[in-house]
């Protein structure tokens, strides 16, 4: 069987091609795309924490995403620890419990909004809408320019099925610019008038390495980090929520009982987040000759962690396939694991959390129109486009 993360057949369900990956070739290798993939969650973990063997500065997409873009993700040790440090404070999780009643504020205005209607396209009208204000106003970007950037960062990532696989289509690299001119505007800004924001935070604090010296971050490396920020911070939450929205609606029973005990629904996330990992894999570059299920991947070759394929085996999981908001998840790998484990995991659980209090607490029912979904075909990611719900289906039904 044949793996092209690329396919749309994989964007639309690749969990039973992740099966027989696990079973036949748990380590698989794509000559034609050039790279290895593992697939089981131990093999996929032992990866995440060996950081000296699978590197990430030969970039962690296959398409080059992050060509030009020197962000934290693609940082290897030491430098990744002396960088990761200036920004693990500022997404602690006690720091983002205080933008708890924003969040919620937002959601609410949100999610109200819809109520006359009955209807609303939950990744247009809210999964989309959320995570884009709140990183917006953690980094500090102005408010007539976030639609602009959304947009932007839509186009980044989304890729057409006639697109030429592997390589980054000309509208994602026009949009990267397009972005870059909007960001480093941003940093000279901030450069010469700081402001309690995320942006000044990266311009205006220094780099210590191991032995003490230090160093300001040069505009093409903020440019990198604001990039990325925005870029994760956004497009992940939008699919974790939407994705999970439609695992809900089809498990009613489960559903009911998150809204009528919402203390249910922080596991509730973390069985969401393993079920449809947004970021279905990631790569590495190997620095040295690695034996892995009796075969040699060689040193400087690519390798594919595929989360989703982990996330699903059932080495681990009982039941891979049926949700469970009771499942002990132990180690989620949706977030990544090891040194670079993803920073924003405290506020994608937190948003995550406050969207679905709000969501159940108001509209229990609702229900998927399973015609008016679309699916996004993007880089390593998988989630939706549309997600159409009717939010009151009783009513809306005695109405009609
Ligand atoms: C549901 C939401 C999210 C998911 C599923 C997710 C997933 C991931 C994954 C899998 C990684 C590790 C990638 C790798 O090791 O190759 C990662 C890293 C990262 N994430 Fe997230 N992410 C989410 C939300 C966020 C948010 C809200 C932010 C920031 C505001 C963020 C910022 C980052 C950064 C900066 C890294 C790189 C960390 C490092 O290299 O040390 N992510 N994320």
């Amino acid at each position: 069987m044949e793996y092209d993360p690329f396919s749309p057949a994989m964007a639309e369900d690749p969990y039973p091609t992740y099966g027989w990956l696990r079973d036949n070739a748990p380590l698989y290798h794509n000559a034609e795309r050039g790279f290895y993939a593992l697939t089981r969650y131990q093999d996929v973990l032992a990866a995440f924490l060996d950081a000296e063997t699978f590197l990430t500065s030969h970039g962690t997409t296959l398409e080059g995403l992050e060509d030009g873009f020197d962000t934290l993700l693609t940082t290897d040790p030491p430098e990744h620890d002396w960088n990761r440090k200036i920004l693990t404070r500022r997404f602690s999780a006690i720091r983002m419990q205080e933008l708890e009643p924003r969040i919620r504020e937002v959601t609410t205005m949100l999610l109200d909004d819809a109520r006359d209607a009955g209807r609303i396209d939950l990744v247009a009208g809210f999964s989309a809408r959320l995570p884009m204000v709140i990183t917006a106003e953690i980094l500090g970007l102005p408010v007539d320019q976030r639609d602009l950037v959304r947009d932007l960062c839509g186009r980044l990532m989304e890729r057409d099925i006639t697109d030429t696989p592997g390589v980054l289509p000309a509208s994602a690299a026009q949009a990267a610019a397009e972005l870059a001119q909007i960001f480093l505007a941003l940093i000279a800004e901030r450069r010469s008038r700081p402001a309690d924001d995320l942006v000044s935070l990266l311009v205006h604090t220094p780099v210590v390495a191991d032995d003490g010296t230090e160093y300001y971050l040069a505009d093409h490396q903020l440019l990198g980090r604001v990039a990325e920020l925005t870029v994760a911070g956004y497009e992940t939450v939008m699919k974790l929520v939407s994705s999970g929205a439609v695992r809900l609606a089809e498990a009613p029973a489960a559903r009911a009982e998150l809204a009528r005990d919402p203390s249910l629904i922080p596991n509730a996330v973390e069985e969401m987040l393993r079920m449809d990992p947004p970021a279905q894999f990631t790569g590495r570059w190997t620095s040295r000759d690695i034996e892995v299920h009796g075969t040699v991947i060689p040193a400087d070759h690519r390798v594919l962690l595929l989360i989703g394929a982990a996330c699903h085996d059932e080495r681990t999981y009982s039941h891979p396939e049926c949700l469970d908001i009771r499942r002990d998840v132990g180690r989620q790998l949706g977030f990544g694991y090891g040194i670079h484990l993803c920073l924003g995991a405290a506020l994608a659980r937190l948003e995550a959390r406050v969207a679905f209090e709000e969501l159940l607490s108001r509209y229990p029912t609702y229900q998927v129109d399973y015609n008016g979904i679309v699916r996004t075909y993007s880089s390593n990611q998988r989630g939706l486009k549309h997600l159409p719900l009717n939010l009151n289906p009783s009513v809306n039904s005695a109405v009609q």
